[in-house]
């Protein structure tokens, strides 16, 4: 456990730097090289725990996956149709996207894989996977409300499905589109809300034939014919915009403050948080946008900005799913009232978080209003007469977000547990010590020392 402190201390942010790799990009880089022919490099391949757990699943499952100097990522592939039965449990830690991508990748082998992880992800429902994996003919057992652990029971004669997506879940789309390369015959899914394409994208830069038709408001169908083979390609992994999004807030917030984040991943599906932000007033520019093996990219350039509150449409959740928790730092720093929309989501995140952004931030002094799928934050911080204690919930993205929070507070807070920020972005402490606003450790009081 890591009990950190984070203060206000008026110390600009200012130069350039970088973030970790995307978690989403990173996770598939490695299982769609892990099905190539041939050997694949990933560069800027994030290592955080969640990617390594992906790894070490697609290991014990005969992949040669391997790290060479200066982080670039090695993997083997081993073909289409061409996983072993993993001789372990596949312990997915905290990692939700790992846990329900590689669920759909073993569901059409005929074998057995048995799934666990953390206290945090066996509270999380798998139940949304399980539907089309039992349509494809797999088996599942797990536990009562379709909960980890839970074990896999691959289709012997896995059959192609049309999937009518019930959550915009890019994990659920995935789980899917893994499955349906090993299953002969065409696979559908209608999307109705469009969320994140990473899965697409690199099957088509992998020269899978994959199609994409978009009716409008209506959704898209996306649709795939099972067991083309495909060679190893490298792969660059673009920096985090989940991740670049606490430093975004960090340099809006913090007075004089103007840094350069190069290197961000821009998909169109995963910028809701640079239009909202910009619609608050943040200036943030976007310069040298190019293309990366079909991922757009781009620098960052973020100024410190006084920000109005605005209301978000819920048919932008998608697009911003894991950025709330930090907008909502931004909206209790804001002038006005923010209103989010859409936010079922979020009960079903790392933690509820929802529950714990409301909860926190009350506990910061916010004034805010509550509902099923909305949050109403009523902005400017009122100064806490002390320190502020913060609950974590095992969620990474709660502990950044109220570290970003202290920056702003006089008397400062304290997160419960820094440990999970390794999940996503482990050089998260490192960039804030760079741009001088350290967060200071605390050592608690072990008998035992
Ligand atoms: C992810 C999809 C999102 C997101 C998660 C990563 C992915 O989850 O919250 O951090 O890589 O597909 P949902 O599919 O549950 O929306």
């Amino acid at each position: 456990m890591r009990i950190l402190r984070s203060y206000k201390k008026d110390i600009a942010l200012q130069g350039e730097t970088t973030v970790a790799g995307d978690k989403s990009i990173s996770h598939r880089s490695l299982i769609f090289s892990a099905l190539a022919h041939g050997k694949s490099q990933i560069s800027g391949l994030l290592e955080g725990e969640d990617v390594l757990k992906t790894a070490g699943a697609l290991r014990l499952m005969g992949v040669e996956i391997e790290r060479k100097i200066d982080g670039i990522w090695e993997v083997n592939g081993s073909g289409v149709a061409g996983l072993m039965e993993p001789d372990d449990v596949l312990d997915m830690g905290n990692s939700g996207t790992s846990s329900r991508l590689m669920a759909g990748l073993v569901c059409p082998y005929n074998f057995t894989s048995f799934f666990t992880g953390d206290a945090s992800l066996r509270k999380r429902p798998m139940g949304r996977v399980f539907e089309p994996i039992t349509q494809i003919g797999a088996k599942i057992v797990a536990r009562q409300n379709n909960l980890m652990p839970f074990a896999v029971v691959g289709a012997r004669e896995p059959m192609p499905i049309s999937y009518q997506m019930k959550v915009a879940s890019a994990q659920v789309k995935s789980c899917i589109l893994l499955a349906a390369l090993t299953i002969r015959g065409t696979t559908t899914i209608i999307e109705p809300e469009k969320c994140r394409d990473h899965s697409e994208i690199m099957m088509r830069h992998l020269g899978l034939k994959i199609s994409t038709q978009n009716f409008g408001n209506h959704g898209t169908k996306i649709s795939y014919s099972g067991l083309q083979e495909f060679d190893a390609k490298n792969f660059e992994v673009p920096g985090d915009i989940s991740s670049a999004a606490f430093l975004i807030v960090a340099a809006l917030l913090v007075k004089n403050s103007k840094i350069k984040i190069k290197n961000v991943g821009i998909n169109p599906l995963r910028d809701g948080i640079v239009t909202t932000l910009r619609e608050m007033g943040g200036k943030i520019e976007i310069i040298n946008e190019r293309e990366i093996g079909g991922e757009k990219v781009g620098d960052l350039i973020v100024e410190y900005s006084q920000l109005r509150g605005i209301e978000i449409p819920a048919d932008r959740a998608p697009s911003m799913i894991d950025e709330y928790p930090i907008l909502s730092i931004a909206a209790a720093n804001a002038k006005g009232v923010t209103k989010m929309n859409g936010l079922a989501e979020l009960k079903v995140k790392e933690s509820n978080r929802l529950l714990m952004i409301a909860q926190n931030l009350e506990n910061c002094g916010s004034n805010l209003k509550m509902g099923d799928d909305y949050l109403e934050i009523q902005g400017g911080v009122n100064q806490p007469k002390d320190l502020v204690k913060i609950k974590t919930s095992m969620d990474h993205r709660i502990a950044m977000s109220f570290l970003v929070m202290g920056l702003t507070l006089e008397n400062g807070v304290e997160i419960d547990d820094a440990s999970m920020i390794a999940t996503s972005f482990p050089t998260f402490e490192k960039i804030f010590a760079d741009f001088g606003s350290a967060f200071e450790l605390t050592i608690p009081n072990h008998k035992s020392i």
